[in-house]
C-alpha cells in the first residue's frame, strides 16, 4: 500500500465503543415540555394541527403532569389560552388569569418541577399581536410596562423562570427591573433573545389562538436571512440581564445556535417549534419515516449544535424512548 490512511472505523466498531466516544448526549432533564391550559372543565382536546398535543382545563392538568414527571421530565413551559381577549391583553396580567392559575396548580402539586412562564401578549389580545397597537403599528415602549406586569403576576403565581417572547426592544431590562422591585430578584429570565419571523410557528397559532388579525410579525421578529443580527439581539439581552438565551426555531437555525453558544457564556436553549413537530408527526402518520429514531437524531443534532436545553413537544416521547 502506497498511501497510509486513518482507520476512523475503529471508533465505530461496536456499540460499546461508539457509546464511549459519543460527543453529544440527550437526557430527559434536557427537555422543557410545553403545556397549554384552557378555561372550563373536563377538557382535554387535541390541537388539530399538532397530533399528541392537547389543551387541558385545570382539572385535567394533573393527570398530564403525572405522565410528564413519570417520564423523567423536570421542567414545563406554560401557555395559557384565555377565553376573553381585548386590545391590551388584560388576561395576561390578571392575577387570577388562566396562565397564573395553571402555574399555581402545578407549583403546588409538583414543587420539584421548574415552571417556565411564557411572557407575551399575543394569546391575550383580540388583534393577536404581541404588543399594544395604535394606527396599525405595534408600539414598543408602551408594551413594555404590560410585559413587566405580566412577568410579576407569573412569578407571584409560582413561576420559577420568566421567558419573555414578544421581541419588543428592552423587554429584558424592563422585566428584570419589575421582578426586582416586586422582590423576585432570584427569578431568572430565559429570554427569547433570537426569535425569527418564521412560518414554522403556524400550528402553534392554532394551539394558542394567536394568529395576528392583520399584518405579520416581521417588524418585531427577525428576518430569517440574518446571522449577525442574532448576535446583536443576544448581546443586548445579555447586557440587560438575561440568564438564558433562546434561539427559535431550531431545525433550520443550527448555525445560529452554534454562534450564540460560541459568543456567550450563558446556557443556550433551542426551541424546537410547532411546525417542526407537526411535519414529523405527519410524515410518521404516513409511515414515511421512523419517528423514534428521527426525533432522537434531530434532538441530538440540536445538542451538538450547542443547545444545553431543548423546548420540545416531543419531550414526553423522547424521554420515554431514552429510558428504555
Ligand atoms: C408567543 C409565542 C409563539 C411561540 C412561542 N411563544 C408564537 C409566535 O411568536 O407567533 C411559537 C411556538 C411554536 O411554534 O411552537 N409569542
Amino acid at each position: 500500500m502506497t498511501q497510509p490512511f486513518k482507520r476512523h472505523r475503529r471508533l465505530r466498531s461496536s456499540a460499546g465503543v461508539r457509546r464511549l466516544v459519543r460527543e453529544a448526549t440527550l437526557q430527559p432533564s434536557d427537555f422543557i415540555y410545553p403545556l397549554f391550559a384552557v378555561e372550563g372543565e373536563g377538557r382535554k382536546e387535541e390541537v388539530s394541527s399538532m397530533p399528541g398535543v392537547f389543551h387541558f382545563s385545570l382539572d385535567r392538568i394533573k393527570a398530564e403532569m403525572d405522565e410528564v414527571v413519570e417520564a423523567g421530565i423536570r421542567s414545563v413551559i406554560v401557555f395559557g389560552v384565555p377565553d376573553y381577549k381585548d386590545h391590551v391583553g388584560s388576561e395576561a396580567y390578571n392575577e387570577e388569569g388562566i396562565t397564573q392559575q395553571a402555574i399555581s396548580l402545578i407549583k403546588e402539586a409538583y414543587p420539584e418541577v421548574s415552571i417556565v412562564a411564557d411572557t407575551c401578549l399575543c394569546q391575550y389580545t383580540d388583534h393577536g399581536h404581541c404588543g399594544i397597537i395604535e394606527n396599525g403599528q405595534i408600539l414598543n415602549d408602551e408594551s413594555l410596562a404590560l410585559l413587566g406586569k405580566t412577568a410579576v403576576s407569573q412569578a407571584r403565581a409560582g413561576a420559577d423562570i420568566i421567558a419573555p417572547s414578544n421581541m419588543m426592544d428592552g423587554f429584558v431590562a424592563v422585566i428584570r427591573e419589575a421582578l426586582d422591585e416586586a422582590g423576585f430578584v432570584h427569578v431568572p429570565i430565559m429570554s427569547y433573545a433570537v426569535k425569527y419571523a418564521s412560518s414554522f410557528y403556524g400550528p402553534f397559532r392554532d394551539a394558542a389562538h394567536s394568529t395576528p388579525q392583520f399584518g405579520d410579525r416581521k417588524t418585531y421578529q427577525m428576518d430569517p436571512a440574518n446571522r449577525l443580527e442574532a448576535l446583536r439581539e443576544a448581546e443586548s439581552d445579555v447586557e440587560e440581564g438575561a440568564d438564558f438565551l433562546i434561539v427559535k426555531p431550531a431545525m433550520a437555525y443550527s448555525d445560529i445556535i452554534r454562534d450564540v453558544k460560541n459568543h456567550f457564556s450563558l446556557p443556550v436553549v433551542a426551541y424546537n417549534v410547532s411546525g417542526e413537530y407537526s411535519m414529523i408527526k405527519a410524515a410518521a402518520a404516513n409511515g414515511w419515516i421512523d419517528e423514534k429514531s428521527l426525533v432522537l437524531e434531530m434532538l441530538t443534532g440540536m445538542k451538538r449544535a450547542g443547545a444545553d436545553i431543548i423546548i420540545t413537544y416531543h419531550s414526553k416521547d423522547a424521554a420515554k424512548w431514552l429510558s428504555n
